[in-house]
């Protein structure tokens, strides 16, 4: 069994000294190298025993759409007017709603405040994108590695939409806005854990279930505050998406957790404790901060003060479809809850009986909708 410390590197999840002095020090890096000796599992069972994996696969096969030709590109986005509209830090200090006088941001004006909304909604979408590459990594892995013929079939279909998730984020990054920040450096670690476990259900916790809950809940608050046409379709169409995957892997996770043993069962509750962790870390956005020329330490520190991360609404919804699901696979309580009181730290136990995402796909899909009524 783990410390804390052994999981996370530090002993206090909360202690923000230590979560800023973790950076990309390598922004300029192209490619990046993770090794995992997996092993490639052929299967001669073609038998179609997993009806519940057969009918997202059906599901997966009737939904797919085209990001050049079912979204409008020639949309014209003007960012400036678009974050002026929505919630943000920027326009809540502007309101005077947040009193950062004796913070290193007390002279900033409008302007200011405008570049760092501006910045900070890049920044966001840079994130979901290089997450989108992750997901693209992690399906094509679980073909390879999972050793059941419907699981092969349902991850296939997924290698597609996340192509298509890379794709559609990737051309608004470039064609709407400045270009695209590098990896957020507790993302990158998340994914470099996930990559380079050669278990194949570790990929789907780390990727189906943690990462893509997030995205799930993320996507949908992101869509709520968004008035740009473009982005609201795009994201209307990616959660889509997203249900199903999120659903895949409760879904087969559900059946292999059942066998497992307690000691084997607590090695999960780990992971996805670390998982919740790094994902936390990376939205306190520090690389916007330095872009703007201020050190986040002070800053975060002040924000945190006024709202700690354990009681930030928006830190806890991103939670709001991972504990549920956590809840589902027997990992909230298993070996005496360990789990239970880790998620009860970090402010985000209070999920546990919203509605998970096994069922939730067939009521998210949008694409099938717009068919419908066209
Ligand atoms: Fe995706
Ligand atoms: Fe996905």
């Amino acid at each position: 069994m783990s410390t804390t410390t052994d999981i996370l590197g530090r002993d206090d999840p909360n202690d923000l000294e230590a979560i800023l002095a973790v950076t990309n020090t390598d922004v300029d890096e192209v490619l990046h190298e993770v090794s995992a000796g997996v092993d490639t599992l052929f299967t001669w069972d073609y038998e179609r025993s997993r009806p519940a994996l057969g009918k997202l696969y059906e599901k997966a096969k009737t939904s797919q759409w085209n990001a050049s030709t079912d979204l409008d590109w020639s949309i014209e986005v003007d960012l400036e007017k678009e974050v002026a509209n929505r919630p943000t830090l920027g326009t809540m200090a502007q309101m005077g709603l947040i009193d950062l006088s004796k913070t290193p941001v007390a002279s900033w004006g409008k302007d200011e405040w405008t570049r760092f909304d501006m910045e900070s909604a890049v920044w966001s979408l840079s994130q979901f994108l290089h997450g989108e590459q992750g997901a693209l990594l992690c399906t094509a892995r679980i073909i390879e590695t999972v050793p059941w013929i419907d699981a092969k079939y349902y991850a296939a279909t997924q290698v597609v939409d996340e192509a298509r998730h890379v794709e559609v984020f990737g051309r608004y990054l470039q064609e709407k806005m400045s270009g695209h920040y590098p990896i957020n450096a507790h993302l990158r670690m998340l994914l470099d854990d996930i990559m380079a476990d050669s278990r194949w259900d570790i990929t789907y916790l780390g990727m189906q279930i943690m990462v893509e809950g997030l995205a799930l809940a993320a996507f949908g608050f992101m869509h709520m505050m968004t008035q740009e046409p473009l982005l609201k379709k795009l994201l209307r169409y990616v959660m889509s998406d997203e249900a199903r995957h999120v659903a895949f892997g409760v879904l087969s996770l559900k059946e292999f957790y059942a066998g497992l043993t307690e000691a084997e069962i607590r090695e999960r509750q780990e992971f996805a404790f670390e998982a919740a962790v790094r994902m936390r870390d990376r939205f306190l956005q520090q690389e916007v901060w330095e872009r703007m020329g201020v050190e986040p330490l002070e800053v975060i520190r002040f924000l945190r003060d006024m709202a700690p991360q354990q009681e930030d609404p928006f830190q806890q919804m991103l939670f709001s479809k991972i504990v549920p699901n956590c809840k589902k696979l027997g990992l909230l309580d298993a070996g005496g809850g360990w789990l239970r009181e880790r998620f009860t730290e970090i402010g985000v136990i209070q999920f546990e009986d919203w509605v998970d995402t096994g069922e939730e796909y067939e009521s998210l899909d949008e694409v099938a909708k717009d068919r419908a009524s066209a």
